[in-house]
Order: structure tokens, then C-alpha cells, then sequence
């Protein structure tokens, strides 16, 4: 028994990321100095893209994202049953209309099939699909060729919720997220690959947009002489826009900073766990790792196991309770969106709707996945877990 807890998932702070911060506490800049856009060209050097865009969180990042693409009521916005609230909730801030499509059963990303019967019966009935919310959930990639084909053939924005796949890999790159999708959602929430306490980032090459969210961000003001009415004095803005106060402090994008120099090593560390799960539990009954396509390099934000509880005669939720008496958390992710009561007793979404996220949620548990998990700790996880389902 290991006295500390074993989270599914932790942040990994150490000295120097501690030094980077207090540095900044001691300088001219707590907010809107150079750190922020310091961390900006930084993401956009490591994800390839234009421009980047740090915000407050990742919530805010999909807000600012719906909100700069013009999102409105008579739009339809569509994404996976399986994702965290905000990845369609942003679809609702704009008074847009929530859609969702099912996942493969496989990958547990959206499924584009699905996807397009989905549009083809909304556009049968009139309805206008603006973009679609596709989530590299867990770290896997979406097919994202479909995805693009499709979002060609009926014309609607693609937005990658990426929140999950830092350093994932699709046909070798790691930069593929940015060609592929008009904008990418970022979270830098602690459980996530990289950390700063709160925060998210808008990445875009489309460089209008970017512009357009980095005025949300702040208020809907400006004082760039090209886009004032008038001009009184360096202090004179004018609000040309209904925004927000969505901005980032400089100590959390030094942190940031540090953080995206660690990646890949974070990155190497969670494939060794997620490998390591992998032995344990392949060719057992009634238990699925994680699949992935050939052309995808997992980044393992999550390791989603699926057990078929009944079959082990246990509940998920005896498991849970086993688990935590050995002092290990693991979470679900997720329950489908559409089961939520907001989204059942606003939209008339219900049970089976979407049977293959339903099914996945009946069987998912996410195990411990984090840089600094060590070896025997990823150990005492299967063995632990095999003695629980006594396999
Ligand atoms: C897929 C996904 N999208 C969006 C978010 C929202 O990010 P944040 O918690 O930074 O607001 C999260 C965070 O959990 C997420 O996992």
C-alpha cells in the first residue's frame, strides 16, 4: 500500500518551475507583460501555427472561439457525446444549438459516418451546421482526413478541442492539429500535459480571427490607432466589441513556458505507462485498452480502460470504492454530454441517443496516467486491480 494518493492524473511542478514563477513575482509585470506573449510564440513555434492566443482558461478559449467565429442562434454546432462540458457548452453561450454525433466505437473519437448522417438529416430540415467541436479525447487523434473532407463537402468550420493531445502525433507530426482544424482549443488546467494553474490557448493560422479573439479577450478594446473613431491621448480606447476579461497573468505563462520545454519528456513518460497498462491488460476477457490507428502517436492525457463490469461480477462503482481503500483514484470520462439534465430538459436529448457513448460510459474507467507516476506505483496500480477483479 503506497501512503500517498495515486490520482488519475497530477500536475508536475519542480524547482525551476517554481524559479520561473517567483522571478516574474518580483518584476514590473503581474498581468499583460512580456510572459504572455512570450508563451504565445512559444506554442506557436512547438504547434506550428500563426498565432496563438493565451486566455484564462480552456472554457474561455472555446467561448472566445464560438464567439470570434460569429456562432448565433441560427447555427448548429456538433460534437462528440464524450467530452467535458465545455466543448459544446461554448455552442450554448453564443445561443447557438447543440448537436451531437456518436463515437467510434474503437477510437471513442467522433465518428465521421455517424457525423455526416447527422449533418445530412439537420440540413434536410433546414438547419444550417456552422462548425464542428471534434475532441482528440484522451490523446487520440481524431480522422481528422474525414473530418476535413467533410467540413469541405458541407462547408462548415472544423475546431479541434485538443485540450487532451498535446503531443500527439497524426502521419508523424505533431503540428497536424493547426492544418487541419481553423482553430484548436488548449487547456492548462493541472491535470492536463502541461500546467499553469488555470489557463488555456486559442491556436489559429487564420490571422483575422486571432485578432478578432485577442479584442475579446480583453474588454472589446483597443487603442490601435487603425481601429479607432477617435483619438484624445495615449490613454484614449474605445470598446468596438462586446468582450470579456479572459486574460492570463505573466507568472502563469512563465510557468507555461517552462512547462512546453518538459513536454516531451512528459510525453515520453506517459507512453511507458500507458505501455506498461497495455501488457497487463491485453488479450483479457471482458477488458479493452485503447486502440490506435496506425498513423496516430497517442498522447495518453487519459488511459481509458473499458471492463464489462457484469461479467467480473462487480460494480463500477465496488470497484471504485476497492480502489480507493488502496488508496487509488481513478475517474470516469465521461458521462455522455447528452444525459446531462441541462442538455435533456433543454434540448429533449435522452437515452439512446447515442448508444455507442452510452455503452462506453457503462464500462469506462480512466487509470492513473502522470510524468512523475513511477514504475512501482504503475504496479501496485494492475496488481490492484487484478486482485479487485480477481483476474
Ligand atoms: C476536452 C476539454 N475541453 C475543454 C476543457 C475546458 O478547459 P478548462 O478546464 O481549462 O476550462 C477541458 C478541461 O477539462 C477538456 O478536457
Amino acid at each position: 500500500m503506497f501512503d500517498s494518493k495515486i490520482s488519475y492524473g497530477k500536475q508536475c511542478i519542480d524547482e525551476s518551475d517554481i524559479n520561473e514563477v517567483v522571478r516574474v513575482l518580483k518584476s514590473d509585470w503581474l498581468t499583460q507583460g512580456p510572459e504572455v506573449s512570450n508563451f504565445e510564440n512559444n506554442l506557436c513555434k512547438y504547434f506550428g501555427s500563426t498565432n496563438s492566443v493565451a486566455v484564462s482558461n480552456g472554457t474561455a478559449s472555446l467561448h472566445l472561439i464560438a464567439k470570434a467565429s460569429g456562432w448565433n442562434v441560427n447555427d448548429v454546432i456538433i460534437t462528440s457525446p464524450i467530452s467535458f462540458l465545455a466543448s459544446i457548452n461554448c455552442a450554448i453561450y453564443c445561443g447557438a444549438v447543440p448537436e451531437f454525433a456518436d463515437i467510434d466505437s474503437k477510437t471513442y473519437t467522433i465518428d465521421p459516418v455517424k457525423l455526416e448522417e447527422k449533418i445530412f438529416s439537420l440540413k434536410k430540415s433546414g438547419k444550417n451546421v456552422k462548425a464542428v467541436v471534434a475532441v482528440d479525447f484522451a490523446g487520440n487523434v481524431c480522422d481528422w482526413k474525414f473530418l476535413k473532407s467533410l467540413s469541405e463537402k458541407y462547408d462548415f468550420k472544423l475546431v479541434n478541442d485538443f485540450c487532451h493531445a498535446l503531443g500527439a502525433e497524426y502521419y508523424n507530426d505533431k503540428q497536424y492539429a493547426v492544418k487541419f482544424a481553423e482553430t484548436v482549443n488548449m487547456s492548462f488546467h493541472p491535470v492536463k500535459h502541461i500546467t499553469t494553474g488555470e489557463g488555456g490557448a486559442v491556436l489559429t493560422d487564420n490571422t483575422e480571427l486571432a485578432e478578432k479573439i485577442k479584442l475579446l479577450r480583453t474588454h472589446g478594446m483597443t487603442k490601435d490607432a487603425n481601429l479607432l473613431e477617435e483619438n484624445h491621448g495615449s490613454w484614449y480606447y474605445e470598446m468596438i466589441d462586446l468582450g470579456f476579461n479572459y486574460r492570463i497573468t505573466d507568472f502563469q505563462c512563465a510557468l507555461g513556458s517552462n512547462q512546453l520545454k518538459k513536454l516531451d519528456g512528459y510525453l515520453i513518460n506517459r507512453r511507458k505507462i500507458a505501455s506498461a497498462y497495455d501488457e497487463a491488460f491485453s488479450n483479457i476477457e471482458n477488458i479493452t485498452i485503447p486502440f490506435v490507428r496506425p498513423e496516430v502517436k497517442h498522447a495518453y492525457h487519459l488511459y481509458p480502460l473499458l471492463i464489462n463490469f457484469e461479467k467480473f461480477n462487480i460494480s463500477r462503482k465496488e470497484l471504485f470504492e476497492k480502489l480507493s481503500g488502496k488508496n487509488i483514484f481513478c475517474q470516469v470520462h465521461y458521462i455522455p454530454i447528452h444525459l446531462q439534465p441541462y442538455y435533456k430538459n433543454n434540448y429533449g436529448f435522452k437515452k439512446n441517443d447515442f448508444p455507442i457513448a452510452e455503452d462506453f460510459y457503462s464500462k469506462e474507467i480512466s487509470l492513473p496516467v502522470y510524468p512523475t507516476l513511477t514504475d512501482s506505483e504503475v504496479n501496485y496500480v494492475i496488481e490492484s486491480l487484478k486482485s479487485v477483479l480477481k483476474i
